[in-house]
């Protein structure tokens, strides 16, 4: 069960050109690829005739023609082509999704296409400031399922036991948390005084001494997670409206599309308040991102397969508050889609 009537990620946009290329979001297949002007197209990759994958056909100028007997397709499904009929059956469409590019993504509509809006894409604040640095970071596929990767996200206590040698420090481990239910999702979070700099955050914040340090975790409905790491000098943390002006900022995007209920595909990239030219910094912190996130998938891929052949009953704990209220807000808007609205009362 998904939410369909939202924006995901489908992949990077640098990642489909002009060819025909598919891949499976919700369990549906689709076949992505550009016009001769470069605007995106998304289309059901099978062929109404006898559901050859389209992919499998040939791209020429704007339309796709399918490997088979010739069909072809364009940009809103419709049939430009019969080469073995007199005439174009009226049924030969595919369905179209609404694609467009947007921070070096492909974001993809997968519900009603009548309802997209693209002024609803998630908006990523700082992205063209140039006084910000940018890692755009990587892709990973996870044979997990998304929400296992939603936890992990709202649940900044595993960092103590998985990421020992990067995002581990004094009190992840014990430090109570905030969870803000929001109308858009669910934030978790806190602050930990007088604290070492953890390892992956130390060559990098651009003062001396212990710190504060806040952990913010959230996820916004279905499956886009922020993470936000402030450091500031021990004794100045704790306002996020105020900071002290060498306070580093670094916020993780994370963009997790659900393949099916098996797998992710997960995305990521990083911008940093500091050192927007630094290529080197941003090499650092894009190798060390992509280790830590191997040690989550490592993790979440064997919960996934232990939750799904358990022959015990699993329990939950304080540090799981966060994510089960995003579980059970996400159920709410799916609900909510999938739930006939009532008939009309008659006289
Ligand atoms: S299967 Fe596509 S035209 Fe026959
Ligand atoms: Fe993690």
């Amino acid at each position: 069960m998904y939410l369909r009537n939202t924006w995901y990620v489908a992949t990077r946009s640098s990642d489909v050109a002009r060819q025909l290329t598919p891949l499976t979001i919700l369990g549906e297949k689709i076949v992505l690829y550009r016009q001769e002007d470069g605007t995106p197209v998304a289309l059901e990759d099978a062929c109404p005739h006898r559901k050859l994958p389209l992919s499998m056909g040939s791209l020429k100028g704007d339309h796709v023609i399918c490997g088979y007997h010739g069909l072809t397709f364009g940009r809103g499904g419709g049939c430009f082509g019969a080469p073995t009929q007199t005439r174009v059956p009226s049924t030969a469409t595919v369905r179209s999704y609404p694609v467009t590019d947007r921070w070096g993504l492909l974001w993809i509509w997968m519900g009603d296409s009548e309802a997209a809006d693209e002024s609803t894409i998630f908006q990523l604040d700082n992205y063209d400031n140039p006084t910000w640095g940018l890692s755009r970071g990587g892709t990973m596929s996870c044979n997990c399922n998304y929400l296992y990767l939603t936890d992990n996200l709202l649940d900044p206590s595993h960092v103590t036991w998985v990421h020992v040698t990067s995002f581990a420090g004094g009190g992840t481990e014990d430090t109570p948390l905030e969870i803000k239910v929001k109308d858009d999702g669910v934030i978790v979070s806190r602050w930990m005084r007088g604290r070492e700099v953890p390892p992956y955050y130390a060559p990098l914040v651009t003062f001396e001494g212990p710190c504060d340090r806040l952990q913010h975790y959230e996820v916004r409905y279905p499956s886009i997670a922020i993470n936000k790491s402030i450091f500031t000098p021990a004794g100045t943390g704790g306002d996020e409206s105020n900071l002290p002006d060498n306070a580093y900022v670094m916020i993780s995007y994370h963009f997790l599309t659900p393949v099916d209920e098996n797998r992710t595909v997960y995305n990521w990239l990083q911008n940093r308040n500091t050192d927007p030219d630094n290529r080197e910094i941003t090499a650092r912190i894009a190798a060390g991102a992509r280790n830590a996130f191997e040690e989550d998938r490592l993790v979440l891929e064997a919960v996934h397969s232990g939750m799904a052949n358990r022959s015990t009953p699993y329990l939950d704990l304080a540090l799981d508050a966060g994510s089960l209220r995003f579980r059970k807000g996400l159920q709410a808007l799916i609900d909510r889609e999938t739930t006939p609205a009532p008939m009309a009362a008659t006289a």
